[in-house]
């Protein structure tokens, strides 16, 4: 199917931060195949829409998350770390099933569509129905199972992740992608990670770590090890693969230097690090050495939403507030990492920006709000003032997602419904031990 946006304004997020007015974009099946000036055209568009009033820009990558997890959405906050994941956390998944699984990722699902989410980075369990909700879903994938080195599950875990990834790697006409997903160093001991590295020169899939996410953490590997968490990881080869890693918070000027030599893309998750007390990541000193910085929401339970709009918003004024400094991370910037950055970061080298030859996964808002008017700045708009609300359509693949708010692929209602009523026997059952 070929559709035309006409005289739409387009922010490209790419590397010039171009915005473009009264511009067509042309979609050819999955894929763009023109952004540009507005033109006269002889042939015959599928579908035509009208972009006047309008801002078209990539859809949002999240480039970290646990989808399931808002079937703990609001069960256990304002709590300490440690509270919060042996008291609530655990006991709660431990117990959960396959089909719970499902219906907390589609109901994830649902809720990114909607914000303008066309891409989401996932490390969990039950990594099949994972898969699959984003397989019906329409929605684009990058998933990992969780392995934790410790423990029965250290083993199968691993085999489970190389069944998982040779069956599901490319699958989903390519919208699923694949990862490995050791879990932090803390879960994960060097010689775990050797074995992790074995199955990843096998798979060549990139490999999704959590890192330095609170201080604790870094204590805990210090007292073990002798070195920071980034040293341990450099010092096993780890850092050697592409790898993804998330949080980042407590780094050392060595670590950061570490982090940027060996091209380590990092996912900042700043709500998730503020409601759990975790600290502020250094971003901008990890953008001035060049690093690649995405953008992700982490799990519900943590968060307590997975819109990137608030995501992006968040990172544009932590930094400033924290380091009294106006100037750091600005719109432009705050955009890149939700999209092109964050695309890089989940090694996806065909979505996040507005161009010919990229995937169609876009987002289209609508500008004629109080809130959005006048539009001096539309990339400034887009972070400090909209609204998953302002969010008229999502397109993934160049397929509809979602038009006036209302889900083409998936049937919200149940989703709702389903979600509910597993999460309510979840937290039954936890209160009746
Ligand atoms: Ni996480």
């Amino acid at each position: 199917m070929k559709t035309l946006i006409r005289d739409v304004t387009v922010i490209t997020a790419n590397e010039r931060n171009q915005v473009l007015e009264h511009a067509d974009v042309v979609i050819d099946g999955t894929e763009i195949t023109y952004v540009g000036p507005t033109t006269t055209w002889d042939e015959n568009f599928q579908q035509t829409i009208n972009g006047v009033g309008k801002l078209l820009a990539p859809g949002f990558v999240n480039a970290h998350g646990h989808a399931a997890m808002t079937l703990l959405r609001s069960y256990a906050d304002d709590v300490p770390l440690m509270y919060w994941l042996e008291k609530k956390i655990y006991p709660v998944e431990a117990r959960l099933k396959r089909e719970d699984v499902y219906w907390g990722t589609m109901l994830a699902i649902a809720e990114m569509i909607k914000g303008g989410t066309t891409t989401f980075v996932d490390m969990y369990f039950f990594m099949d129905q994972v898969a699959e909700a984003a397989e019906e879903a329409g929605i684009r994938a990058v998933l990992s199972r969780g392995l934790v080195g410790v423990g029965p599950e250290a083993d199968s875990g691993l085999e489970e992740s190389k069944e998982f990834c040779r069956y599901w790697h490319g699958r989903a006409e390519g919208r699923i992608t694949t990862m490995l997903g050791p879990h932090a160093p803390y879960t994960c001991p060097p010689d775990y990670l050797q074995k992790v590295m074995t199955l990843q020169d096998e798979l060549g899939v990139p490999v999704h770590i959590h890192l330095s996410e609170t201080l604790d953490e870094v204590e805990q590997i210090k007292a073990e090890y002798g070195v920071t968490p980034t040293k341990l990881l450099q010092k096993t080869g780890l850092l050697k693969r592409p790898v993804l890693a998330a949080h980042c918070v407590h780094l050392t000027e060595e670590d950061m230097d570490i982090l940027a030599e060996e091209d380590v893309r990092v996912a900042h998750n700043p709500g998730s690090n503020l409601k759990l007390g975790s600290g502020i990541a250094p971003v901008p000193d990890l953008l001035k050495r060049g690093v690649t910085v995405g953008l992700g929401t982490d799990g519900a339970a943590s968060n307590n939403n997975l819109d990137m709009l608030e995501e992006m918003r968040l990172a544009a004024l932590l930094h400033k507030g924290s380091r009294m400094d106006p100037t750091l991370i600005s719109a432009s910037e705050a955009i890149a990492m939700a999209t092109r950055e964050s695309a890089k970061a989940a090694f996806l080298d065909n979505v996040g920006v507005v161009a010919s030859g990229m995937k169609a996964d876009l987002i289209l808002i609508k500008l004629k709000q109080p809130h959005l008017v006048p539009q001096h700045d539309l990339m400034a708009h887009l972070v400090y003032a909209a609204q998953p609300s302002d969010i008229q359509m999502v397109m993934v693949d160049g397929k509809i997602l979602c038009q006036d708010g209302k889900l083409t692929t998936l049937d919200e209602e149940n989703i709702i419904e389903q979600a509910q009523q597993r999460a309510i026997n979840l937290v039954q059952a936890d209160e009746n031990e």
